[in-house]
């Protein structure tokens, strides 16, 4: 497994690789890695010749009150677990190199980035879609992969590509969820034991949205989001930053549940926000 820093390095490796036909698939990341990417890595690993997993801590898709410096960077774990993985390369470049001088170019993309995640976060996607948008051209890969716990920023990346006309394939892959049902995150370890316990109503709520939608009895989103809240503020560390049922292709809000339909959350559990989602039919 090769690490590599610079761009043109990197360059000319997957350069190399395309002219002797091989196919590249990417797995951006922040680091940090768990189970949630090490399943991305595999998938990568099942479809592609050539695995390239990009560590960096993106510093323009943190707000200013999110805690970019305290942002855990454990990378040689992160290298040992890439490769034990069969990884071909970690892209691990610095923030002067790929934001050399002031960042005056942004990719934003309007409308999927007004809902959910995007309200409580100004500014985050643009970063992601700009880093994920210099990814692809520097690494141009043929399939990146990312995690559903994060499936807005699966959609916006989705337009994203369609718009730019990006030539990548993109592969959604399930949320890995502990066995008590908590989604990971590199957050969870913020969580002090009984942050922890009490971080498992995220899932409890959605188990019970999903529970209520197929029994077929509720399909007013309305109830359903008043029984997930209900579920959620009776943690007493809990802080609602937002529940929704929504149209899992526009984000729109739906009333009446008809088809598919997106479970969306974002809870504070004392000073740290955790995410969780289902695609529930
Ligand atoms: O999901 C993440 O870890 C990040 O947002 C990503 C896609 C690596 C961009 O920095």
């Amino acid at each position: 497994m090769k690490v590599i820093n610079k761009i043109n390095d990197i360059r000319k490796y997957v350069d190399s690789l395309r002219k002797r036909g091989k196919t590249i698939g990417l797995v951006p990341t922040l680091g940090a890695l768990h189970e949630g990417h090490l399943s991305l890595v595999r998938r990568a690993r099942e479809d592609n010749d050539a695995v390239v997993v990009s560590i960096f801590v993106n510093p323009i898709q943190f707000g200013p009150a999110e805690d970019l410096k305290k942002y855990p960077r454990p990378f040689r774990q992160d290298r040992k677990l890439c490769e034990k993985e069969g990884v071909d390369i970690i892209f691990h470049p610095s923030v002067s190199r790929m934001y050399p001088g002031k960042d005056s170019t942004g990719v934003n993309v309007e409308g999927l980035t007004d809902k959910l995640c995007g309200r409580s976060r100004p500014g985050h996607f643009r970063g992601v879609c700009t880093v994920v948008s210099k990814l692809f051209n520097i690494v141009k890969p043929h399939a990146a992969y990312f995690g559903q716990k994060d499936y807005q920023q699966f959609l916006v990346i989705r337009k994203m590509t369609d718009d730019l006309n990006f030539h990548v394939k993109l592969r959604l892959c399930p949320i890995v969820r502990e066995k008590d049902g908590l989604a990971l995150s590199s957050r969870n370890k913020r969580l002090s034991i009984k942050e922890r316990q009490e971080a498992l109503c995220l899932n409890r709520a959605l188990k019970e949205a999903r529970r209520l939608i197929k029994v077929g009895k509720v399909s007013g989103a309305g109830l359903i989001i008043s029984r997930m809240k209900r579920m959620i503020n009776s943690q007493p560390g809990a802080r609602i930053d937002y529940i929704n049922i929504c149209n899992p292709e526009t984000l729109e809000d739906v009333k009446i549940i008809k088809g598919k339909a997106l479970a969306a959350l974002a809870v504070f559990i004392g000073k740290t926000r955790l995410i969780d989602n289902d695609v529930i039919s």
